[in-house]
């Protein structure tokens, strides 16, 4: 025993600390009740008699030693303590922002469409980005080899040339109309793909909305005041709309849309090409063919269909004369639009 007495108080005489956590363990270590002294002074009623006084002695020694080392400890630490200087930040400063991110315009515009459409009683429905040939080109009455088919620059899947990205969202059209019967009332927005060049009014990739409606008496009085109500609710009271005759494989009569120019209002820039007016997309009364690639009898139902662009929209609603904005992720861009929600 004598000789532990001697190795704690080596040990003793060595110990330094530099943080509360050290100080403690020490504590533990020495001076609490269940550290090793206490546990010294218990081993004492086992230890032989003749040296039991002795003994007592220099664990009361070494007792005292630790007590005073502790309040040195104690001393030292205070002592170690860093100054408290003046803080870096001014306190008195109100908090910064919170950093939250915003809405993508691309998104805002889908989000508003879908509730415009929506409350018109259109449902949503969805369609494969990459596409056969049939969903996206033949059963919406694009012949094998028709020139039509050359209108949209195609990126085809280099091993199967019965699949490619879809060109537009007149897909979901054919897919929908295969699973279900009129009355159809149906808004399809997504992703396009298009081998184009880049450029301020085009992009390879871009988005479109496609509304469908098939049932009986459709006519195109409907379509038109179908449209006109939407582009009021988009654009506001102002906007004005016409229709240009055209032509799609999938519509019998076709007509283009335009919407007067909201970025120069009338004034002529480089998105309406000085004209005053912009497309924002295709329509027309659905080719009887295409009703009947779909197992629907056109004798008894009409429908029709309509394709615009999120991007064109975008633009216009927002007045962005540049295409490119839109990927290009720039946070001084972006940001503009914090104010939009869903
Ligand atoms: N799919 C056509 C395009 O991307 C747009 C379009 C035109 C869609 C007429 C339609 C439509 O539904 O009826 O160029």
């Amino acid at each position: 025993m004598l000789d532990q007495v001697k190795d704690l108080h080596r040990e003793l005489e060595n110990v330094q600390v530099s943080t509360q956590e050290e100080l403690e363990s020490f504590r533990l270590r020495f001076i609490s009740r269940k550290g090793v002294i206490s546990e010294l002074f218990q081993g004492l009623k086992d230890a032989d008699p003749g040296e039991r006084k002795e003994l007592g002695r220099t664990l009361n020694q070494l007792k005292n030693q630790a007590q005073d080392k502790f309040q040195e400890l104690i001393k030292s630490l205070e002592q170690q303590a860093p100054v408290v200087s003046a803080p870096e930040v001014d306190l008195t400063l109100p908090p910064g922002g919170t950093g939250l991110g915003s809405v993508h315009p691309l998104s805002a515009i889908w989000e508003r469409v879908v509730e415009i459409f929506g409350r018109l009683g259109f449902n949503v429905s969805d369609g494969p980005e990459i596409e056969d040939d049939w969903h996206n080109f033949t059963a919406l009455n694009f012949p094998p080899n028709h020139p039509a088919r050359e209108m949209q620059d195609t990126f085809f899947i280099e091993k199967d040339p019965d699949i490619a990205l879809r060109t537009h969202t007149s897909n979901v059209q054919i897919r929908v109309m295969e699973h279900k019967k009129p009355p159809i009332r149906t808004l399809s927005p997504g992703r396009v793909f298009r081998n184009e060049a880049i450029s301020a009014r085009a992009h390879c990739i871009f988005h479109q909305y496609e509304i469908l409606y098939v049932d009986e008496n459709v006519g195109f009085k409907d379509l038109k005041q179908t449209l006109f109500h939407f582009a009021k609710e988009m654009f506001g009271k102002e906007v004005k709309i016409r229709f240009r005759p055209s032509y799609f494989p999938f519509t019998e009569p076709s007509a283009e849309i335009d919407i007067s120019c909201l970025i120069c209002k009338g004034e002529g820039c480089n998105i309406c090409k000085y004209t005053g007016w912009v497309e924002i997309g295709g329509s027309g009364m659905v080719d009887p063919n295409v009703l009947e690639n779909c197992g629907i009898d056109s004798q008894k139902y009409t429908g029709y269909a309509a394709g615009l662009g999120i991007e064109r929209t975008a633009m216009l609603k927002y007045q962005i004369n540049d295409l490119r904005l839109f990927t290009q992720n720039d946070i001084r861009f972006l940001k503009q639009f914090a104010s939009l929600g869903f």
